[in-house]
C-alpha cells in the first residue's frame, strides 16, 4: 500500500475514457487505492476502461457522461455529487482534443470555438463549480493537463495553442492564489501515442505516421512520468524529448525557435501538415 499523499482520496478524472486520462485514473485506483469519479461522452469508451480495470479494481470506479465544456453539466455534476454526499478531494482536469492541423484562416468558427471551449473553458467551468467541495478536503489538489503547445507556438496550432496557452495562465494564477491552501499541478506533455491524431480526419496518416511515432512518446510512459510527477506534488511538468526541446528553444529564441520547428514540419512533407503550409 502506498503512503503517498493520494492514498483513499477521491479523485474526478475528466477524459477517463481514454489515453492518458484512463491511465491516470488505473494507477489512482490500482497503486493509491482512490476512488475515481471518470467524465467522458462516449459510454462505450468508458465501458471498455470498466473492463480493462477489471471486476476487483471496477469497484473504486465510477463515471458520468456528459460534455465537459458546458457550464450547466458542471453545475448538475456538484450539485448531484453534494446531494450524494461525495466528498471530492483532488481534481484532474484531462480531457481534451487537438482541433485539425490548419492555417489559422481556414479554421470555422464553430472549430475555434470547440478548441476554447473543452481545452480551456471546460477547466474554469470544472474549477468554479468544484472548488468550495474542494477546499473542504484535508489535502485538495487540481492538476491540468495542458500541453507543450502552451510553451511554444507552432504553424498550424493557433487554436490549439491559444487554448493550452491559456490554460497555463489559469491554472498558474490558482497556483499563487490558493498557496498554502492546495496543490495546484500543471502538466505540459510532448507528443503522446493516444487517440487524439483521430482527429486529424481522413488526412493520410501513412506519412504523418512515421514522423509521429519518432517524436511521440508511448502512452504508459508519460503516464508513468505524469504520475511520478503528481505524487510528488510537482508543480510544473513538462515530459518527452520534443517538449523539453520546445521549452527550451522558446526561452532561448523566442522568435527564431519556433520557425525553426515549423520550419521542420513544412520540410517533412507530410500529409497531416497539408492545410497549414498549402496556399
Ligand atoms: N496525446 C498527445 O500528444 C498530447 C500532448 C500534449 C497534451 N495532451 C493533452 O492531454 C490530454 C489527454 O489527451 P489524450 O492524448 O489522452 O487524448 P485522447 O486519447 O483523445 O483522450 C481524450 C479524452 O478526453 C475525452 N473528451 C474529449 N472531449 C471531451 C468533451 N467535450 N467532454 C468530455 N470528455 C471529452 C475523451 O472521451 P470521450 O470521447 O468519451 O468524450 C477521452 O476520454 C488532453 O488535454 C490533450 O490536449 C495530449
Amino acid at each position: 500500500m502506498s503512503t503517498c499523499w493520494l492514498q483513499g482520496k477521491t479523485v474526478v478524472v475528466t477524459g477517463a475514457s481514454g489515453g492518458m486520462g484512463a491511465g491516470i485514473a488505473a494507477t489512482l485506483i490500482k497503486k493509491h487505492g482512490c476512488t475515481v469519479i471518470g467524465v467522458a461522452r462516449n459510454e462505450k469508451k468508458m465501458l471498455k476502461f470498466v473492463d480493462e480495470l477489471g471486476e476487483t479494481y471496477a469497484k473504486q470506479f465510477s463515471y458520468e457522461l456528459f460534455d465537459v465544456s458546458s457550464k450547466e453539466n458542471w453545475e448538475k455534476f456538484a450539485e448531484e455529487l453534494q446531494e450524494k454526499g461525495v466528498k471530492v478531494d483532488v481534481l484532474i482536469n484531462n480531457a481534451g482534443i487537438l482541433p485539425k492541423f490548419k492555417r489559422f484562416d481556414r479554421y470555422s468558427y464553430e472549430e475555434i470555438e470547440r478548441a476554447m471551449n473543452i481545452n480551456f473553458y471546460s477547466c474554469v467551468y470544472s474549477v468554479k463549480t468544484m472548488l468550495p467541495m474542494l477546499l473542504q478536503s484535508s489535502t485538495p489538489a487540481i492538476i491540468n493537463i495542458d500541453s507543450s503547445a502552451a510553451l511554444m507556438t507552432l504553424a498550424g496550432t493557433s487554436m490549439y495553442s491559444a487554448s493550452k496557452a491559456a490554460l497555463k495562465g489559469f491554472t498558474e494564477a490558482l497556483r499563487v492564489e490558493f498557496q498554502g491552501k492546495m496543490f495546484v499541478g500543471l502538466v505540459c506533455p510532448g507528443f503522446t501515442k493516444t487517440d487524439i491524431f483521430s482527429g486529424q480526419g481522413d488526412a493520410d496518416m501513412s506519412n504523418g505516421a512515421k514522423v509521429m511515432d519518432m517524436i511521440s512518446t508511448d502512452c504508459d510512459k508519460m503516464v508513468k512520468m505524469i504520475m511520478f510527477g503528481i505524487e510528488h506534488k510537482t508543480p510544473m511538468q513538462v515530459h518527452g524529448f520534443d517538449a523539453h526541446a520546445m521549452s527550451v528553444f522558446n526561452r532561448l529564441m523566442p522568435v527564431y525557435g519556433s520557425k525553426l520547428f515549423s520550419s521542420i514540419m513544412r520540410m517533412s512533407n507530410v500529409d497531416i501538415f497539408k492545410e497549414v503550409f498549402s496556399d
